[in-house]
């Protein structure tokens, strides 16, 4: 597939910007600007309803030039066409990458392994609509006959964090009589705090898991029934109280759920790309289906854009073109994610997964080691609380941290000043980091000499400004969407399977080793390293003093 094409250090375009860089690294965004009057519309892009303003980046129109044709050497334009036509890109698990269908409109048609998948992906929504629509009336009731209040989503990973983070994105149009609560964490605290004021007569549990075999998920759902049925005492509750959302229907029979109450998805829906398939029931109880079907079209939207968009407008390819420029020529380590909207508070945590799972790889398509870095690290808080927090760290630390600014020009929840007051600190934020305040400035203040280090800000720190008009179902699919493709986008320039999660298995096959340690046979011989051995029987007799044996 990419066999013609070098490896990534390899391309024309990568050693013109490794020759390119030196000059760049000395250049200030001051004097960019100031060379040149019109760059802040100038490095704008407007789609879909989404300006994206990079002109407070370090780069200049050839830097631009140069990434541009890097895209184009990677052979961006045709993996993309790859993935869009469910060819198997993602190699190491031989699937499809279609999250793309999920937001197709009925009219489409994707062919995968010789069927059309449309049809299906409108058939679990259509499902999907007619359950949600039954409980937001009322019209699902529990065995004793009570409709459903609480709505308790289990999952973890990408089916867990799509459905929070959207939840919460969405409250402004959620239903607020019914009570939405997410139980990721295999420790007890998550099941416990999530149902200790909970009626189990009014309580469903939507058990979401890809595979449904899940450590975690598993475990949770299990104390989820064993709860359920304290109260509701007959096991024919379950089918009542309890629904799934997986690709594995075999599994989900034998935990013993109707698989008429089953929602389907596919193996080509990765789980971190997974929020707009049936993994989104809870989402989609809470909002309605029309907000619902809305949310898919914004992801549409941008589906189309990156698909069609030449990339010196194409958002998620400029966006992770720049974060390219940073990670491979600048040395940055991190990104961080910036929303200017509490509603969304967990959209950093969400990203964490859909950048850092997908993108932390080592090696390339083919297998060999990489000799350039892959994923940054992500990481973010809602403003303007961050700016109390770290923000000290971006604007005077050693580190470079380019950050994505995120703002909505119209507020949910309109308060007096408190909007304009909000994206007052957006555009200061961002103007501070790049423009900063020179020595000299500091002094004209009347700051003495031996204070002005400390109240100097050198600036040059880049960011990108993204705004939307309104936080609305459509735009958050919009902003998810731009992500996903942004990932994507960097993927293909660093050659890696951005689908796979290899690196999460390790650890699960030692936890399952050491779990049969913990809950058996004090004097068994352990067999891990001295400090995992020591740290296990410091575990078990601390445990069992602690129980009084
Ligand atoms: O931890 C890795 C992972 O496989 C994620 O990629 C996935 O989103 C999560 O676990 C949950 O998996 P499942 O939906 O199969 O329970």
């Amino acid at each position: 597939m990419t066999s013609s094409i070098p490896p990534p250090t390899k391309r024309a375009a990568w050693q013109a910007l490794e020759a390119h860089y030196p000059k760049v690294r000395e250049l200030h965004l001051r004097d960019l600007f100031a060379g040149d009057p019109k760059r802040g519309e100038r490095l704008t892009a407007e789609a879909v309803g989404i300006t994206f303003d990079y002109s407070k980046h370090r780069i200049t129109d050839e830097t631009l030039g140069l990434l541009l044709r890097l895209a184009e050497q990677s052979g961006l334009r045709d993996r993309i066409e790859a993935m869009f036509r469910g060819e198997k890109i993602n190699v190491t698990e031989k699937r499809a990458v279609l999250h793309v269908a999920l937001r197709a409109p009925k009219e489409q048609s994707i062919i995968v392994d010789g069927e059309d998948v449309v049809p299906q992906v409108h058939a679990v929504l259509d499902k999907m609509a007619d359950f949600s629509t039954r409980v937001r009336r009322g019209e699902w009731k529990g065995h004793t006959g009570k409709p459903i209040r609480n709505v308790i989503n289990i999952g973890i990973g990408g089916s867990d964090l799509g459905p929070v983070m959207a939840y919460e994105a969405l409250r402004y149009y959620s239903r607020r009589d019914l009570t939405f609560r997410f139980v990721s964490n295999i420790d007890g605290t998550d099941f416990a705090e999530a149902t200790r004021d909970l009626d189990a007569e009014e309580t469903l549990f939507i058990i979401s898991s890809k595979t449904f075999t899940t450590l975690e998920t598993m475990t949770n759902a299990h104390t989820a029934r064993d709860w359920a049925l304290r109260t509701l005492k007959h096991p024919a509750a379950v089918a009542r109280h309890f629904v799934a959302v997986s690709t594995n229907a075999e599994e989900v029979a034998k935990f013993g759920i109707d698989t008429a109450n089953m929602f389907e998805f596919w193996d080509w829906v990765g789980g971190r790309y997974s929020m707009d398939s049936a993994i989104g029931l809870s989402t989609m109880i809470a909002i309605g289906p029309e907000n619902f079907r809305a949310m898919l079209d914004g992801f549409h939207q941008m589906d189309e854009h990156f698909r069609t968009a030449p990339f010196e407008r194409n958002l998620p390819a400029l966006m992770g073109l720049l974060g390219l420029w940073y990670n491979n020529f600048f040395g940055a380590q991190t990104m961080a994610v910036l929303p200017y909207e509490q509603y969304l508070k967990r959209f950093p945590a969400y990203l964490q997964q859909l950048t850092m799972e997908s993108n932390g790889k080592h090696v390339a398509l083919d297998g060999t080691e990489v000799v350039y870095q892959t994923g940054p690290i992500y990481w973010g808080e809602p403003g303007t609380n961050g700016q109390h927090s770290f923000y000290q760290l971006f604007h005077q630390g050693t580190k470079l941290i380019p950050c994505d600014f995120i703002g909505f020009v119209q507020p949910l929840n309109p308060l007096g000043r408190h909007h304009d007051l909000l994206m007052a600190n957006v555009f200061a934020q961002a103007e501070a980091l790049a423009f900063g305040k020179t020595p000299q400035e500091v002094r004209a203040e009347g700051v003495p000499a031996w204070l002005a280090p400390h109240r100097t800000f050198e600036g040059n720190r880049p960011s990108s400004t993204i705004l939307l008009e309104r936080l609305t179902p459509t735009a958050l699919g919009k902003l998810v969407a731009l992500y996903e493709h942004s990932v994507f986008t960097q993927g293909v320039l660093w050659d890696i399977d951005s689908f796979d999660q290899w690196g999460v298995e390790l650890g699960k096959a030692l936890a399952a080793r050491i779990i049969p340690e913990l809950e058996t046979g004090a004097s068994r011989q352990l067999q891990h390293d001295s400090s995992t051995n020591a740290l296990i029987r410091r575990y078990k007799r601390s445990r069992e003093v602690s129980h009084g044996r």
